[in-house]
């Protein structure tokens, strides 16, 4: 059963820029929005592996971007102009997919689509609490994430860490600790804690690469307005 929050990609969005205004790299970021697909950029994306049919790349393979590290809402734009969005790992199967080329391409860590629900429209959803447990939602499908503190339905495993900076289970929101700068976005860090390969929760505003998949709102849209474009 897919479940989806009832919430606009927009509102993502604007509560990220509104709490990018609260940081100190507001000054050098005011108002960000997502990104319209690009036609041209779509027509030639990386499709360098593929799941279940729908494309895929990862930043550090396409020469181009091997060297681009970018935060979290940057991630999101760079995959969109190709009518991608950041992957999204809803199942095992994918998740350990994904896994696998983090490892095999021994890269630190990558964004994913994952984000917690926590700005405007999440509101009065008793459904989204607690936050840190029920919140979670892949921002490019708007599917929500199974609860974050046991074993995912259909999985044989947990994948969010059991340990990190606080040594306690993700997501522990631990650089809010620190300086009040929350972990709102959902990174796989590759063994940073010795922990393995996992997920963690992390600031959004870290630069990391990240691996991109096939949107299908993005596609059918640019199929749409661009009469005899190849996709
Ligand atoms: C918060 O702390 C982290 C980790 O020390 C640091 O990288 C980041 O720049 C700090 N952010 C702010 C807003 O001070």
């Amino acid at each position: 059963m897919k479940v989806t929050l009832a919430i606009a990609t927009f509102c993502v969005m604007a509560a990220y820029s509104s709490a990018a205004r609260t940081t100190t790299t507001t000054a050098t970021k005011p108002g960000r929005f997502l990104s319209l697909p690009v036609p041209a950029k779509c027509a030639s994306r990386p499709k360098e592996f593929s799941y279940r049919g729908k494309n895929m790349f990862l930043t550090t393979h396409v020469p181009a971007l091997a060297n681009k590290k970018v935060d979290w809402l940057d991630g999101r734009n760079l995959c969109r102009e190709y009518c991608m969005d950041l992957v999204a790992l809803e199942t095992q199967e994918k998740n350990n997919l994904i896994f696998r080329v983090i490892q095999q391409n021994d890269v630190p860590y990558i964004w994913t689509a994952g984000r917690i629900c926590d700005f405007a429209g999440c509101e009065n959803r008793p459904d989204l609490e607690p936050k840190n447990v029920y919140g979670w939602f892949w921002s490019a499908t708007r599917e929500k994430i199974q609860a974050t503190n046991r074993i995912p339905q259909g999985w044989g495993y947990n994948p969010w860490s059991q340990t990190g900076h606080k040594k306690r289970p993700q997501p522990d929101n631990a650089e809010y600790d620190i300086n009040q700068t929350k972990e709102q976005c959902l990174s796989v860090l590759n063994n940073v804690y010795n922990d393995g390969i996992a997920w963690h929760d992390v600031a959004c505003y870290h630069e990391k690469p990240v691996i991109c998949e096939d949107n299908e709102e993005l596609l059918r849209y640019v199929a749409a307005t661009n009469p005899g474009i190849r996709l």
